[in-house]
């Protein structure tokens, strides 16, 4: 089962571009937690956890660009948010290539956890600026 669903209620930013990407996150981090919580071989839960992360990293780049295009006054906070998530990311990337952690059931949970937060309260504040 699917751990995170897109729906415009509880995810619409009514920004497409972050609309579109993600729904994309949402995809990749499903199929890294339906990978890791049915049993699949570590190194294809390694490739799919390397492509989730790189697309994470991406899109916040995306919307940090946007966010300091348009001299969005809540960037630095909204970056703040982003960079502590790349940095439990990566940690967990190193760990996974590693051998000394793997991708949980809390691991997602975590991850959908602050999915949950961060688009209500730092996204969706975005679109006036994004979309002036
Ligand atoms: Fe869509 Fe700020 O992450």
């Amino acid at each position: 089962m699917a751990l995170i669903t897109w729906t415009e209620s509880q995810y619409g930013t009514k920004v497409g571009f972050a609309d579109e990407e993600h729904q994309v996150l949402f995809g990749k981090l499903n199929k890294v937690y339906d990978l890791a919580t049915g049993g699949a071989d570590r190194l294809e839960i390694g490739r799919a956890l390397d492509d989730l992360i790189a697309y994470v990293v991406n899109h916040f780049a995306h919307e940090e660009k946007e966010m300091q295009a348009k001299n969005y006054a809540g960037y630095v906070a909204h970056k703040v948010e982003h960079d502590a998530l790349v940095g439990i990311c990566a940690d967990l990337q190193t760990k996974f290539h590693a051998g000394e952690a793997d991708v949980t059931d809390a691991v997602g949970q975590m991850v959908k956890g602050w999915l949950d937060s961060h688009i209500p309260a730092f996204d969706m504040p975005y679109a006036g600026a994004l979309n002036s």
